[in-house]
């Protein structure tokens, strides 16, 4: 899979780039392209935000810029990009990114996202350039640089190589292997530790009863969740309807 990041702090993903999940999806062959938006700024003074028409606070990335920045990158009009490829704006009035959207975004070839900064974009990118807006939840970030990396990292992490262990992200948080519910509880050693014991069947090594606790803890974990409004059967906001 091919990323490519329009940021104006590419700096940023360094550190991202150096976790091990994200190395191993880059040597099994995905990439990762960082695209400074002030590179090819056409304003003086590295310029690439304006204050807003009809007044109030903030600075809004301007669509000129942006379209500057693609145009240059990919060599076509960006208003042509998003029929070749996943067009993502950040913002937090997006779709909310679950694990079901993750599974949609990985089975893509080719990914770019496009980080907001200040108030926000002109609205103008979002509509001409953008094939889908995706919000990693109902807060605001100072910009999408962080709704990015948790994207790219949620994204890549599903890919073959990424993991160790190519079963850990089967059977994991939300999957459809546990019908959408939170991952059951897990254990290490040692057995007993200041008296807190690790449950019994664990240690039975009877495989499909293990996995029936496992399933019926996840079931519970998921009747938890809803009961404290933290899923989505309780409007938490993963209807996907933009804020
Ligand atoms: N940009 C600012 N806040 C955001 C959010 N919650 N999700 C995605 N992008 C954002």
């Amino acid at each position: 899979m091919q990323i490519d990041i329009f940021t104006l702090f590419p700096d940023w993903f360094g550190w991202f780039q150096s976790q091990r999940h994200v190395r191993n999806a880059i040597a099994a062959g995905s990439e990762l392209r960082y695209i400074d938006y002030r590179a090819t700024t056409p304003l003086s003074g590295a310029q690439v935000d304006d204050t807003p028409f009809g007044g109030g606070a903030g600075m809004v990335l301007r669509v000129d810029v942006v379209d500057i920045a693609m145009r240059t990158h990919y060599g076509i009009d960006p208003v042509e990009l998003a029929s070749q490829r996943r067009v993502i704006a950040l913002t937090p009035g997006g779709r909310m990114l679950d694990d079901a959207l993750v599974d949609e975004l990985a089975a893509e070839p080719a990914l770019t996202l496009l980080c907001g900064r200040y108030e926000g974009f002109d609205e103008r990118i979002v509509e001409h350039f953008a094939s889908d807006q995706i919000s990693i939840g109902r807060y605001v970030l100072a910009g999408g640089e962080l709704a990015a990396m948790v994207i790219c990292d949620a994204v890549l992490r599903k890919l073959p190589g990424a993991l160790g262990d190519a079963e850990s992200a089967v059977e994991e948080s939300f999957s459809t292997a546990l019908g959408g519910a939170p991952e059951y509880p897990h254990y290490t050693r040692p057995a007993d530790y200041r008296g807190w014991p690790v449950p019994e069947i664990l240690l039975s090594g009877h495989h499909a009863r293990i996995h029936e606790w496992r399933l019926a803890q996840s079931q519970a974990r998921a009747r938890a969740q809803a009961a404290v409004g933290g899923s989505d059967s309780e409007g938490a906001g993963g209807d996907g309807a933009p804020a």
